[in-house]
């Protein structure tokens, strides 16, 4: 599949969960590439239907593109829920544990995820696996630090990279972390692997979300599909 088709396939699928948000909503907005789809549509409802919304968004970048549309945008701690939250992934398997932070907003993916009452993520059909791993597994890391953290990582067997952007500087979060990517291939014990993660000192959270979803919207080429 070329990009072009798989960006058919993230729009298709950004568009049918565009459907799930309703005048009055408090909507989370994850982040992405599948996600800008998704703004989009929403954003043109907005101007062309007159639907009216809150959104939560899971990163800067998500907030300016939203803003951009008149989308209402507030601050998490502004609201006292949010009915849903639409996202990407960068893996999913049939037990709905996934991976996510391919974007390197994890950290607000997650916050705003487990605040929401329900959770839709939306992919295409190349993020749909047997067992997930072979995409690096993102961990946001404090800097203070990270290069023991790291180091940590690498006894353990879990062949960690520090993100670097283009010009060769780490990679920064929006809450001003690193994130190292665990090349790991496969991952046949998520909830372990999880566990070690979170209990590592100077991590600040992981990109595995574990059996978190409740729906996820594939573009596949016959049309969206769910998953529920
Ligand atoms: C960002 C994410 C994204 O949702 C994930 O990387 C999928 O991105 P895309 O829609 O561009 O494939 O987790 O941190």
């Amino acid at each position: 599949m070329d990009k072009a088709q798989q960006d058919a396939l993230k729009k298709a699928a950004g568009i049918e969960a565009a459907k799930l948000i309703e005048n009055g909503m408090i909507a989370g907005l994850g982040t992405g590439s599948t996600v800008r789809f998704l703004v989009d549509e929403l954003g043109r409802r907005v101007q062309e239907e007159g639907l009216q919304f809150t959104g939560v968004t899971t990163s800067r970048r998500t907030q300016e593109q939203a803003e951009g549309y008149g989308i209402k945008i507030v601050d998490i701690d502004d609201v006292d829920h949010i009915d849903v939250c639409i996202d990407g992934a960068d893996e999913v398997d049939a037990n709905f544990n996934g991976i996510k932070g391919g974007g390197a907003a994890l950290l607000w993916e997650k916050i705003v995820a487990v605040n929401s009452d329900k959770i839709v993520w939306i992919v295409d059909q190349s993020k749909v696996v047997d067992v997930i791993g072979k995409f690096p597994l993102p961990v946001e890391v404090i800097p203070f630090g990270a290069a023991h953290v790291i180091e940590r990582f690498e006894k353990r067997g879990y062949k960690p990279v520090l993100r670097l952007d283009a010009e060769g500087k780490p990679v920064r979060t929006d809450e001003n972390n690193y994130v190292v990517d665990l090349h790991l291939e496969r991952i046949d014990n998520p909830q372990e692997l999880a566990l070690d993660l979170i209990t590592t000192v100077g991590v600040v959270e992981h990109g595995l979300f574990l059996n978190m979803v409740d729906e996820v919207i594939v573009g596949d080429p016959d049309g969206p599909r769910k998953m529920f």
